[in-house]
């Protein structure tokens, strides 16, 4: 079968009828989508593993469950054992290495593009004038998106090889063209 991000696309949709976590699967491909983009990867591969990652959630909402008794059904649909592996390698409690450059940029885009995606829906515009400095902020006071893990995205960033605050500004940027898609507003409203 060849790994296109329409193809995960389908699988998503099939499995995952919540507008929630079908937004979330899009932010994470946009994060992960764009360093592909920058660093010359398999963008196709890359966005197709991303909008997958949490594709059972919907039915597996335990880490009991979640994202290993999916991984049969990708297999099912078809996708390739490159594809299953990256996507179980997101799971903290698996403890599977990380050990390829898709890995560690699905690690760190996962929580933050989520975190991201909080802030923005708090802002009047969204995350079009967003800054990595109020990220930061935000990620200081627990009580914001209590279900992010703080240290995920610590060391998410120190995995990927990259300063949290260039990785922040980068997921911003890359989300930014698609959010509308996430339900952000794109423009500040009228005063
Ligand atoms: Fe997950
Ligand atoms: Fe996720």
């Amino acid at each position: 079968m060849e790994v296109t991000r329409e193809r995960a696309w389908e699988t998503l949709t099939k499995y995952t009828k919540g507008e929630a976590l079908r937004r979330h699967a899009l932010a994470v491909e946009a994060a992960v989508g764009g360093y592909a983009r920058e660093r010359g990867e398999d963008e196709e591969l890359w966005r197709a593993v991303a909008l997958l990652h949490d594709f059972d959630y919907e039915m597996h909402p335990t880490l009991d469950r979640h994202p290993q008794d999916g991984a049969p059904i990708l297999r099912e649909e078809g996708w390739p054992e490159p594809v299953v592996e990256a996507v179980l390698s997101h799971a903290e409690h698996l403890s599977l290495p990380r050990d390829t450059p898709l890995k560690k940029t699905l690690f760190a885009c996962d929580e933050l593009a989520g975190f991201v995606h909080a802030c923005g829906l708090v802002r009047p515009d969204g995350i079009e004038t967003l800054e990595p400095r109020s990220v930061k902020k935000k990620l200081k006071q627990p009580s914001f998106a209590s279900g992010v893990s703080r240290d995920d995205v610590r060391n998410g960033a120190e995995e990927l090889g990259i300063d949290l605050d260039e990785h922040i500004a980068n997921v911003i940027r890359f989300m930014r063209p698609v959010a509308g898609e996430l339900g952000l507003r794109t423009e500040a409203a009228p005063a």
